[in-house]
């Protein structure tokens, strides 16, 4: 049976991992500056991590939302320490769209309404509302056109309370930087404005941290650069380093009611463990901190190289905008010096997604390779 092929694939099969490398079938070592799009986050194959997943792994695996899990309590509440969205609730499902998907229907059931207000290159997912608000017709079926979604740009609070004094805006979702899209951030004050909007209007703003999230940009969350309270956060990639794993953080104004959401796999015992380990290996090994730390060092470094137009992101969500569209030369990083980094919508674009675990060395490393390749 073949694969659907869906997927244009470089030519490496990583079979093992460690840290912030990946080994290929000949042994051949690659540095992972890409983490699997923004996944791996205390880095690859951690020794506790795997330990505590084959501990779990032991005693119970799985068990649906229908009995006690006192892992999902714990994990609660060492999130509401770590992240400090105090008193939020925590609803756990398993990928990032459907963390979206249901932050979004939330909203719609909190506010009665049902239109959403999404930006200008958002990504938020391939499921059915997360799709049809990101700004990507391209995925976008002709099902998916049932729903109602408004894309704004950035930065224009006029145009945005224009929206949302029509009155049927259940939600406004955007990435505090995004990801897919080019590192784009809104501007401070339009932050504010936002979150102020929303508020008047009677609107849920929605912080999609799916990929910021778990401290990769050096604060726990992306949004919190700022002091804004959304009304919803969601999270995945980082959350579980590999292991498939998404939630929501609730605000505590609203309330919840039995059946109004619901997953088999979410917050299952294996996935508790592995987001534990997360959690407890980011405070233990200081990584958030080392993201800010890291993200520094390489927008020092990177500024000695030829052809750059832009260094976007902050922490270790990070990218180099070049004079020249980028996919060659990532093939040349991969092929010829080893190293994975990512792309975006934006073609100039070379994404830098390392595990937060990264040192100094592995960016002299890319730095170096780039120098060699743009000569
Ligand atoms: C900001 C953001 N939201 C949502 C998603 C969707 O996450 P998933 O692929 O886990 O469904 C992504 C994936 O890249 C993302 O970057």
């Amino acid at each position: 049976m073949p694969l659907f092929d869906v997927y244009p694939l470089y030519d490496v099969t990583p079979v093992r991992a460690k840290g912030v490398h990946v080994y290929d079938t000949n042994d051949q070592e690659y540095l992972d500056l890409y983490g699997g799009h923004a996944v791996i986050s205390i880095g690859h194959n951690h020794p506790e991590y795997s330990k505590r997943i084959k501990n779990q792994l032991d005693k119970i695996g799985f068990y649906s939302n229908a009995i006690q899990n006192p892992l999902q309590v714990e994990l609660a509440n060492l999130l509401e320490s770590q992240s400090q969205c105090l008193g939020y609730q925590l609803f756990l499902c398993s990928s990032g769209a459907e963390a979206n998907e249901n932050a979004l229907k939330l909203a719609s059931f909190y506010t009665g309404k049902k239109r959403v207000i999404a930006f200008k290159n958002a990504f938020h997912g391939r499921t059915s509302a997360a799709v049809a608000s990101t700004d990507n017709q391209k995925i976008n079926a002709p099902l998916n056109a049932q729903q109602e979604v408004t894309f704004l740009p950035f930065n224009d609070a006029k145009e945005l309370e224009n929206e949302l004094a029509k009155g049927d805006v259940c939600a406004v979702i955007f990435e505090s930087i995004q990801g897919v899209g080019g590192l784009d951030e809104p501007s401070e004050e339009f932050v504010y404005q936002m979150e102020a909007l929303c508020k008047q209007y009677k609107s849920c703003l929605i912080a999609d941290e799916v990929q910021a999230g778990f401290g990769r940009t050096g604060t726990f969350f992306g949004f919190q650069k700022y002091n804004i309270e959304p009304h919803i956060i969601s999270m995945a990639k980082g959350m579980g380093n590999g292991f498939p794993v998404g939630g929501i953080l609730i605000h505590p104004s609203i309330e919840a009611q039995y059946g109004m959401l619901g997953t088999t796999f979410g917050g299952n015992h294996l996935a508790c463990a592995a987001t534990l380990s997360v959690l407890e290996t980011l405070e233990k090994e200081n990584l958030q901190h080392n993201a800010a730390q890291m993200g520094v060092y390489f927008k020092e470094q990177a500024q000695q190289l030829p052809r750059i137009q832009k260094i976007k992101g902050r922490g270790l969500m990070l990218g180099i905008e070049f004079d020249f569209e980028v996919g060659e030369l990532r093939k040349k990083l991969i092929y010829d010096h080893r190293i994975f980094t990512g792309g975006s919508s934006n073609k100039k674009l070379l994404r830098i997604l390392p595990p937060l675990s990264i040192e100094k060395k592995h960016i002299d490393s890319l730095i170096n390779a780039l120098k060699t390749l743009l000569e």
